[in-house]
């Protein structure tokens, strides 16, 4: 009888846990390079890879940073739609630097990130957040339902383990999940992209993979469950060498700064913008490594100088040359990570333009809406919102992708969900009756629990009590030497 109960309760689990909608996990591994596969240190990643849909690369957006393209991916839109211009901009309005904050995000209210459009089709659609870049934010005056603000600390499996319970709530069960872990990012701009120690994190990856395959087939959510795992730009290597002070090229107290290695924004104060042109750019022709554009050069398919955040003038060293930040920022990594700094010395560096090919990011897919042993031509980052509205089964919003070039990973036949066909698959015919009978009993139950009106956030303090705590720390890693 005791067996009985224990059959008939994780049946209702299975029953009433899981989202009706299409579910959809989208997972970021910071600066994952497109060939870090190359190193055959991912061996769970490489089968998933081609076991799904994959692409040799990505085409980021520029600049090749954390943030924009965090953002990117989110909304479909280009940096100079969405303000998310670097990760950090000069806010000449306030006149003050802005770095990671509410206001990054929010250069216009009328952009809905995926997880937000997800939520807004109502019908008990859950989006959740581990660590997205951005989404601990309100937008339009709303919190996602599940957020986990950014926290280096917490464990990688305790980040899968509250995915899943997101994925399973009995009463709110996400559909969609966004899954950021900070890393080869964190460490590569210390140790840089060849280091011993990103070797240890790639496997580390593959590892957290591994599990989370593992625990959605665990809860049996594995073949309903698309995961989309992709990078927001890759890495190089660069050497003290090749570090450029810029600062002696400008006069001191004639413009502001934002931004890190290699492309810094100048935002030059009123009556200074030719001289700080001309003064960068005769330094740049002396230095011969970096180069300067003026907001009416930059490149078209930058997408880069139609908003007001975007700098009157933008600094970039050439590929395998930093800034004036990483003069600073090396001696820092070398005390804090207890290495001798020497000329050998490599440091992780992206936010090059997006055509340089250790820019790129990687891509694959899998799930039911995937098709399988599969490859496509490199396609876009903003063409990622099409991919996550086609398998969320949501409408279209005006983006700058193209559907054109994600219609290919989708399979034929899109994943059909239905408690039924669940339920045959996972019990067979015998316990069917015996299950009717539960889903009265499981409605009755739902029903008095709704009544209990226990918040999310009080329920997921109940169930993680060590993992939510108050304080924002955000991209704490960008505020030690400014970097993501
Ligand atoms: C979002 O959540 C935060 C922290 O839990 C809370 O302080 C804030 O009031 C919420 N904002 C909205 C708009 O619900
Ligand atoms: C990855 O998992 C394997 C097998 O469980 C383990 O031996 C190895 O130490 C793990 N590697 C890392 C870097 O966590
Ligand atoms: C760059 O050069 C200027 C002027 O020579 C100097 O004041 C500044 O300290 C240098 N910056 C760094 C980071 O070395
Ligand atoms: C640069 O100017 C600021 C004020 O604009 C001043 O506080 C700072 O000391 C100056 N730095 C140098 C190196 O002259
Ligand atoms: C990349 O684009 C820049 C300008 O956007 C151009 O100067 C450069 O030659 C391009 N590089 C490659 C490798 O295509
Ligand atoms: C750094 O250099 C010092 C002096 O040469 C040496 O004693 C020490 O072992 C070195 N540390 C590391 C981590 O290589
Ligand atoms: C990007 O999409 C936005 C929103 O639809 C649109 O306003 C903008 O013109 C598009 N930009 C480009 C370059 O297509
Ligand atoms: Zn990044």
């Amino acid at each position: 009888m005791i067996f009985k109960i224990i059959v008939l309760f994780s049946l209702l689990n299975i029953v009433y846990s899981i989202s009706n909608h299409p579910i959809l996990i989208v997972v970021s591994y910071d600066a994952f390079r497109y060939n870090f596969f190359d190193t055959k240190l991912v061996p769970n990643m490489e089968r998933l890879k081609k076991a799904g849909t994959y692409a040799d690369y990505l085409i980021n957006v520029f600049p090749t940073k954390t943030f924009p393209n965090h953002h990117s991916i989110a909304t479909g839109l280009y940096a100079e739609v969405h303000g998310v211009v670097g990760n950090s901009y000069f806010d000449q309005k306030k006149h003050i630097k802005q770095k990671m904050g509410f206001d990054m995000f929010h250069y216009n209210e009328d952009i809905i990130p995926i997880w937000r459009w997800n939520e807004d089709q109502g019908d008990d659609r859950y989006s959740g957040s581990m660590m997205w870049p951005g989404a601990i934010y309100p937008y339009q005056g709303k919190n996602v339902t599940y957020r986990q603000e950014f926290d280096p600390e917490m464990d990688w499996n305790k980040r899968v383990d509250t995915i899943i319970s997101w994925l399973t709530d009995p009463n709110k069960p996400a559909n969609l999940v966004m899954f950021y872990i900070e890393e080869p990012d964190t460490h590569a701009h210390a140790f840089g992209p060849n280091s011993e120690k990103i070797r240890e994190l790639l496997q580390k990856l593959d590892n957290i993979t591994a599990y989370l395959e593992e625990q959605l087939e665990k809860h049996n959510l594995a073949d309903k469950t698309n995961v989309i795992q992709l990078s927001d730009h890759g890495l190089v290597a660069v050497k003290p060498p090749n570090f450029i002070n810029t600062t002696q090229y400008m006069t001191n107290g004639t413009y502001n700064k934002a931004g890190s290695t290699p492309c810094f924004q100048i935002y030059p104060k009123e009556g200074y913008e030719q001289t700080i042109y001309d003064s960068l750019k005769a330094g740049s022709i002396k230095n011969g490594h970096f180069k300067v554009y003026q907001k009416k050069n930059y490149p078209k398919n930058w997408y880069y100088k139609k908003n007001p955040r975007s700098p009157p003038i933008l600094i970039m060293a050439d590929v395998g040359y930093g800034l004036d930040d990483l003069i600073i920022n090396a001696p820092w990594y070398a005390k804090h990570y207890k290495f001798n700094l020497t000329d050998d010395s490599e440091f992780g560096v992206h936010g090059y333009d997006y055509n340089v090919s250790d820019m790129h990011p990687f891509f694959m897919a899998r799930g039911p809406k995937i098709k399988k042993q599969h490859k496509v031509a490199p396609f876009h980052t903003v063409d990622l919102y099409n991919l996550f509205t086609e398998i969320l089964e949501l409408p279209q919003v005006p983006n700058n992708g193209s559907m054109g070039n994600i219609v290919d990973i989708l399979s034929d036949k899109p994943g059909r969900y239905s408690i039924g066909s669940i339920l045959i698959v996972t019990v067979g015919g015998v316990l069917i009756a015996l299950l009717l009978i539960s889903v009265a009993a499981a409605v009755a139950l739902i029903i008095i629990k709704r009544q209990q009106t226990i918040t999310t956030a009080a329920a997921l303090n109940k169930r993680f009590p060590q993992t939510f705590h108050n304080n924002i720390i955000e991209a704490q890693h960008l505020l030690e030497p400014e970097d993501a």
